[in-house]
Parts: structure tokens; C-alpha cells; sequence
């Protein structure tokens, strides 16, 4: 049987970033060149998990595909149309997103529900405010039992009251409630305990790979990017530095990724090399 990245590499792009540049602050000393030409393409279907130490441009990348920064150059195209000039709002059709803070991006005020029936018309209808009918709520408990929390009993308790992971769970439905076309992951466990971590990443795989859906997950976790996804780009001070595919993603250890780090810190930024040092897509 051949590995999902392998029949994943000939679909046609979800995700395609050419020359992708943005600068923090340009023109003044406190310029930060946060992208640096990014050029990747993501197979429909892929899930990429995307490493790199701090300040490398994880989250401005993240940022850049969602549109909440626009480009300083380059293009963005997603599911084959050039959205570099769409706005935030516009790509919220396409894009599933969940970050660090459980607390973010979800109503604290509003029950579960309520919260719910927003997410589930995003990108579609907007401006009212959300209706529960049974047919939804019916809808709503099946999928929440999934999570094996008990929170289908309770949906109409306000969700500001739950726990971290508990919360992050719920989001993580409602980003996939219909099936994004680009999820995108921004350490999306990284503040939760081990057990709500585990919990948490254990049902992203459910998701992601079930449905086979397209996915960028930033982590710090060495040992969740090797047992998650099945390519990993690791970015250095805006550039990717390694691309991880194929039999070369598979071979790959975690003391693999920490030498790769090692090595990262030991680059200084005028060599970073433009391309990839391991764009190793082949068997
Ligand atoms: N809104 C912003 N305004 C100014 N500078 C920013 C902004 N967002 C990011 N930067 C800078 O751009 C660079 C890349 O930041 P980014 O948040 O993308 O890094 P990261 O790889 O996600 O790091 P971390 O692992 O710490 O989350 C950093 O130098 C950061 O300070
Ligand atoms: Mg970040």
C-alpha cells in the first residue's frame, strides 16, 4: 500500500506560496524580514507539520495564508485560485484555524451551542445572530459525544466556563465542522495539560487524517511532528531550511530533528540557503 504522502503528491496544489515575502516594520532598524521568499506547495490532502525555532516565521506563515498579513511580494493561491489580495474575511470560506490560546476563538458568553451555530455558517451567511434549530442541535450532540468529554449534556452552558481542553476540543470541531479546505494549526496544544494535550492532538489526527484533509500544524513538540503528518518543513529566520517527504520524512527520528535544529542555530542568517537543504520528495 503506498503512504499517504506519496498518492497526496499527485493531486493537484491546495496550498501554493510563491516568493512569499513580508517585513515587520520595513525601513526602520527595527526591521524583521519574518518571511524571506517561501515558495512550498501542499498537495491536496497533505498534512504538513512545520518546525522551527522561535522567531522563524511559524505563525507570520500561518498568518500569511489566512490573511490576517498581507504580502510584501509574491503570490498565494489556494485550491487553484489566487487569493493574495483576498481579505481575511474572504478566505475564512476555505480556512479552518485554531491557535495556542483555547480562549481564542470562541464567544466566552455564548453556550456551546450558540457558539456552534456561529462557526458553522463561517464564510457563509453573516451578520445574525445564530439560530439553534433541533435538526442542528440533534446534529450538534452527535458530533460533541464524539469527543468523549460528556459535553453533549451540556450545550448550553456557556463556553468561557470550560477547561482549557475542553474548549480546544470544541474548536476544533467547529473549525472542521464543514470540511476547511486549508486547517490551519498554530501550537494548538501547547498550553494544555499532558492528558488534554494528548486528548486534543489524538482527535486533530482523527480529523484530519479521516477526512484527509489538507493541514499546516506548528509545533515544538519533536517526538508529535514525528508521530503526526507526513512531511515536515522546518523554517529558519524566514526561509525554509529543510523538506522533509517521502522516504526521507519516514526515516526521520527525533534526534534527526535535533540535529537539524542544532544546525539551524549554528546558521547565521546571510546563510541561509535560499531553497531547501533537503527538499527530498523522492524514494
Ligand atoms: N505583528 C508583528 N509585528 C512586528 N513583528 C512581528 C509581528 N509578528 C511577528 N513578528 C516578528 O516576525 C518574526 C517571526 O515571528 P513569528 O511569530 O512568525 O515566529 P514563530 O516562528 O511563530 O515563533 P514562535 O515559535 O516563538 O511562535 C519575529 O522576529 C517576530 O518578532
Ligand atoms: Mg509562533
Amino acid at each position: 500500500m503506498s503512504h499517504p504522502s506519496e498518492a497526496a503528491q499527485g493531486r493537484p496544489a491546495m496550498v501554493r506560496l510563491g516568493a512569499v515575502a513580508r517585513t515587520f516594520h520595513p525601513g526602520t532598524p527595527d526591521a524583521v524580514r519574518a518571511l524571506d521568499g517561501i515558495d512550498v506547495e501542499i498537495p491536496e490532502g497533505e498534512w504538513v507539520v512545520v518546525l522551527g525555532t522561535n522567531g522563524s516565521g511559524k505563525s507570520t506563515l500561518l498568518n500569511v495564508i489566512a490573511g490576517t498579513f498581507g504580502l510584501d511580494g509574491g503570490t498565494i493561491a489556494l485550491g487553484g485560485q489566487d487569493v493574495t489580495h483576498w481579505p481575511e474575511h474572504r478566505r475564512a470560506g476555505i480556512i479552518g484555524r485554531i491557535f495556542q490560546n483555547p480562549f481564542s476563538g470562541t464567544a466566552p458568553a455564548m453556550s456551546i451551542a450558540e457558539n456552534f451555530a456561529l462557526a458553522s455558517r463561517r464564510g457563509r451567511t453573516r451578520g445574525f445572530r445564530p439560530a439553534v434549530t433541533s435538526a442542528f442541535r440533534a446534529e450538534l450532540r452527535a458530533r460533541v459525544s464524539t469527543l468523549g468529554m460528556g459535553l453533549e449534556d451540556r450545550l448550553d452552558t456557556a463556553i468561557g466556563t470550560l477547561s482549557g481542553g475542553q474548549r480546544q476540543a470544541l474548536t476544533l470541531l467547529m473549525a472542521t465542522w464543514h470540511d476547511p479546505g486549508v486547517l490551519l494549526l498554530d501550537e494548538h496544544t501547547a498550553a494544555l495539560d499532558p492528558r488534554s494535550a494528548a486528548q486534543v492532538q489524538a482527535l486533530t489526527a482523527d480529523i484530519v487524517q479521516g477526512r484527509r484533509l489538507t493541514a499546516l500544524m506548528v509545533t515544538h513538540s519533536m517526538p508529535q511532528a514525528i508521530a503526526y503528518g507526513e512531511r515536515i518543513i522546518m523554517m529558519h529566520r524566514g526561509r525554509v531550511l529543510h523538506d522533509f517527504r517521502g522516504e526521507a520524512r519516514r526515516r526521520l527520528g527525533v534526534g534527526d530533528l535535533l540535529a537539524c535544529f542544532e544546525d539551524a542555530r549554528r546558521t547565521p542568517a546571510d546563510d541561509v540557503p535560499p531553497s531547501p537543504r533537503s527538499a527530498v520528495g523522492t524514494d
